[in-house]
């Protein structure tokens, strides 16, 4: 097949624990450069996440039906072995400031190594989510801050509803 019609596929992998609406407007402009795109979620139970993979796959997928072309999967083990079993050429990652970079730069070298054939891409995220986590979500949502406008409206009523269930 010649280049030209060869498709890009890239994986979007994270904890998305849970999704912001820094990861879908990373998912939004992503999938607008590549043909396909899958947004992977990592198993890793030593995070202690808040929600289980099901959970999180349920969440993104609530929330990226408008994209025909973006997939949910999950995965373990080396992220480029997944990568290279869902055919993906690109890595794509989301660098909100320039503290992020040095992970991710060690990150983008390592898979590099492990697999030269796969590239990372980073895209800087929206300056309006650029102070965005996952992490900081949680807090103010479990101190009871508003965190609207920052996740969608369906992961805000899912963290609602999670820690009135804990604080019960
Ligand atoms: O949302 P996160 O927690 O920043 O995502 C980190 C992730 C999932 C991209 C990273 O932990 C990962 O790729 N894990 C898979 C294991 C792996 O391949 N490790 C070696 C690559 S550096």
């Amino acid at each position: 097949m010649p280049a030209s019609q060869a498709s890009l596929v890239a994986i979007y992998p994270g904890s998305f624990d849970p999704i912001t609406n820094g990861h879908l407007d990373l998912i939004a402009r992503g999938s607008r450069i590549v043909d396909r795109l899958v947004v992977a979620v990592l198993r890793n139970q030593s995070k202690n996440p808040l929600f289980s993979v099901e959970e999180r796959v349920e969440l993104i997928a609530g929330v990226v039906k408008e994209f025909p072309n973006v997939e949910i999967a999950s995965f373990d083990g080396l992220l480029v072995d997944f990568a290279a079993a869902k055919g993906a050429s690109m890595i794509l990652r989301g660098i909100r400031a320039v503290s992020d970079y040095e992970l991710e730069w060690q990150m983008a070298l390592m898979n590099r190594r492990l697999q030269p054939s796969i590239e990372t891409v980073f895209l800087t995220a929206g300056e309006e989510y650029s102070f965005i986590s996952s992490k900081l979500v949680k807090e103010v949502a479990s101190l009871g801050g508003s965190i609207s406008g920052i996740v969608p409206a369906s992961v805000e009523a899912r963290l609602k509803e999670r820690f009135a269930r804990k604080g019960a």
